[in-house]
């Protein structure tokens, strides 16, 4: 089913928040070759199409490899504001009015850039789209899962002189083999602090790894979260606490999670009562931003506006921002039609 033009225009216009998107995975193979050149990087790819061509994957390691490789060309200050600036622009020309960007300071750390320069760049650009066209944005400071948890220890106490600019935690990177209660003490110290928490979990991994997150990290949230459906004693769960699920559905199909988008879990789950979110995760590698998402599920199961009004609403709900903000946009989200 292809919808219609007016439905179209309607889903651009309808007012949306973000919450499942990794700021690394905004990078455009435009602006890959872009920072390259300027900070002299050397890229495996001839240009542009060779890089998309790349895109092809098989499971979330294929991508991971790709992601962590593609951030190699952020280097400066400018390099994180320009990236961030330049995904809040397309973001608010596809209706978001609100995003929680994740970031992943482990893959930046790690190549000898410092915390000072990704947080510099990343809170101006959140300024500037603040006051160009009044996108609020907040941070979510994610740890990679396949790496000690005394390592994500040690970046939470690096980033003490930020905690008042990051809203959350969250947990990332290679799922299967990583399960959340690994890093249980690095989640408690975040409660500690005064930091809501989020994890992925049942995206590639196991139900159980959606009910250790619920279980170990205290999260108020969960990423992708799809597998519950395999599981329905975890789905009455999930309905009975109304968890906000973080859904990916272009990322899913991208990563193989589900063949095709017409076989989604989305559905079932909507059926079931749960508490969904649409969302792009990492909209430069996955066809598309949050439009491009919310029209291929039109297209998909031809939700009517109700349930996009729905999906829309459960964001602003779960979203980390100031409660008169919350307000404005639940109100504009009922208004739209
Ligand atoms: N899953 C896990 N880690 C990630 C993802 C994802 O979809 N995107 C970026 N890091
Ligand atoms: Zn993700």
């Amino acid at each position: 089913m292809t919808t219609d033009t007016a439905t179209q225009s309607w889903l651009a216009r309808l007012p949306k928040a973000e919450l499942h998107l990794h700021i690394e995975g905004t990078l455009e193979p435009a602006m890959m070759f872009e920072l390259a050149a300027r900070n002299g990087v050397k890229l495996p790819y001839a240009d542009v199409e060779a890089v998309r061509a790349a895109y092809k994957f098989d499971d979330l390691q294929s991508f991971l490899d790709l992601y962590y490789q593609g951030m190699n060309v952020l280097r400066t200050r400018a390099d994180f504001h320009d990236l961030a600036l330049a995904y809040f622009r397309r973001a608010h020309a596809d209706g978001v009015a609100h995003i929680d960007v994740m970031f992943d300071p482990q893959g930046h750390l790690k190549r000898g850039i410092t915390l000072q320069t990704l947080m510099d760049g990343l809170l101006q650009a959140m300024m500037d789209a603040q006051a160009e066209f009044g996108l609020s944005t907040s941070l979510i400071l994610s740890f990679l899962r396949d790496l000690p948890a005394e390592d994500a220890m040690a970046v939470l106490e690096q980033a003490a002189p930020w905690y008042d600019r990051v809203a959350a935690v969250g947990l990332d990177s290679a799922e299967r083999g990583n399960p959340p209660g690994k890093f249980a003490a690095v989640f408690a110290r975040a409660k500690a602090i005064g930091l809501a928490r989020t994890a992925h979990a049942g995206e590639e991994g196991p139900p159980a790894y959606i009910d250790e997150a619920l279980d170990t990290l205290d999260v108020c949230r969960i990423d992708h979260g799809v597998r519950c459906i395999e599981d329905a004693a975890l789905v009455a769960r999930l309905r009975a606490a109304q968890i906000p699920l973080t859904v990916c559905p272009l990322s899913n199909v991208a990563l193989r999670v589900v063949d095709k988008l017409v076989d989604h879990q989305l559905p079932a789950m909507l059926d079931a009562g749960l508490n969904v979110t649409l969302n792009s995760d990492d909209p430069a590698y996955f066809g598309g931003g949050m439009l491009a998402n919310f029209r291929a599920c039109a297209d998909a199961f031809g939700w009517n506006r109700d349930t996009f009004r729905k999906l829309s609403a459960n964001a602003v709900k779960a979203a980390f921002m100031p409660e008169d903000r919350r307000k404005k946009l639940l109100n504009e989200i009922r208004k739209h039609d």
